[in-house]
């Protein structure tokens, strides 16, 4: 990873069209561990990570973050039935690579913890080559099936995803900067 500070954070894009083959199983690793060194609340570390590289899961999973998304935008409550996820489209797009990241959900900064290292997966993701798109995560999409097969400890909640994967046509452009002007106190 030879790439500058300025163009890793000026060049990351949210890339929502991916290649079909899963990117390097080493590459994510690298990914990963480089995006240990994430700031995170109190050091402790506990953000639980499961990467999903199963067509049919991600479909699923995506599906269903999808209609609660919906659900939740619309003030409904949180339950989701066959025939809406039948129509769903997915809120992982196509991506071949899914990283669901959990933290323990009577944490108070459990969202916090797993948005900043989400940010900083984005971008070892993008310094090793890879295109990524932090996916915000409502209620759980995950489900008990997919908890229980993926070691997710007891009382850990899913918070958000980390889609990664070859960027399929080109990199979206970089959107106008529109923050407030900075107030110098
Ligand atoms: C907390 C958070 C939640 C996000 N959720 C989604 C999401 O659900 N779906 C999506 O496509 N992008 C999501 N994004 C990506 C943003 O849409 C993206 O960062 C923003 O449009 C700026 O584009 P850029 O990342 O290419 O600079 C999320 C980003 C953050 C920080």
């Amino acid at each position: 990873m030879d790439i500058s500070l300025e163009a890793a954070l000026t060049g990351r894009r949210s890339v929502r069209a991916f290649a079909a083959e899963s990117p390097p199983r080493e590459m994510v690793a690298e990914a990963l561990r480089l995006a240990e060194f994430a700031p995170n609340a109190g050091n402790r570390q506990q953000i639980w990570r499961v990467v999903c590289a199963d067509s049919a899961t991600l479909a699923r999973v995506g599906r269903t973050q999808t209609v609660l998304r919906a659900k939740f935008n619309a003030g409904k409550p949180l339950v989701v039935t066959e025939a809406e996820l039948a129509i769903a489209a997915s809120a992982f797009y196509d991506a071949p690579v899914a990283v669901a990241l959990f933290a323990p959900s009577r944490f108070h900064f459990a969202a916090a913890d797993a948005y900043v290292y989400a940010q900083t997966l984005c971008l070892s993701a993008f310094g090793l080559g890879l295109a990524s798109c932090i996916v915000g995560g409502v209620g759980d999409a995950v489900g008990a099936d997919n908890g229980r097969k993926w070691r997710v400890p007891e009382g850990y909640a899913p918070q958000c995803y980390v889609l990664l994967g070859a960027q399929r046509g080109p990199l979206p452009a970089v959107h106008p900067r529109k923050y407030p002007p900075v107030v110098w106190a």
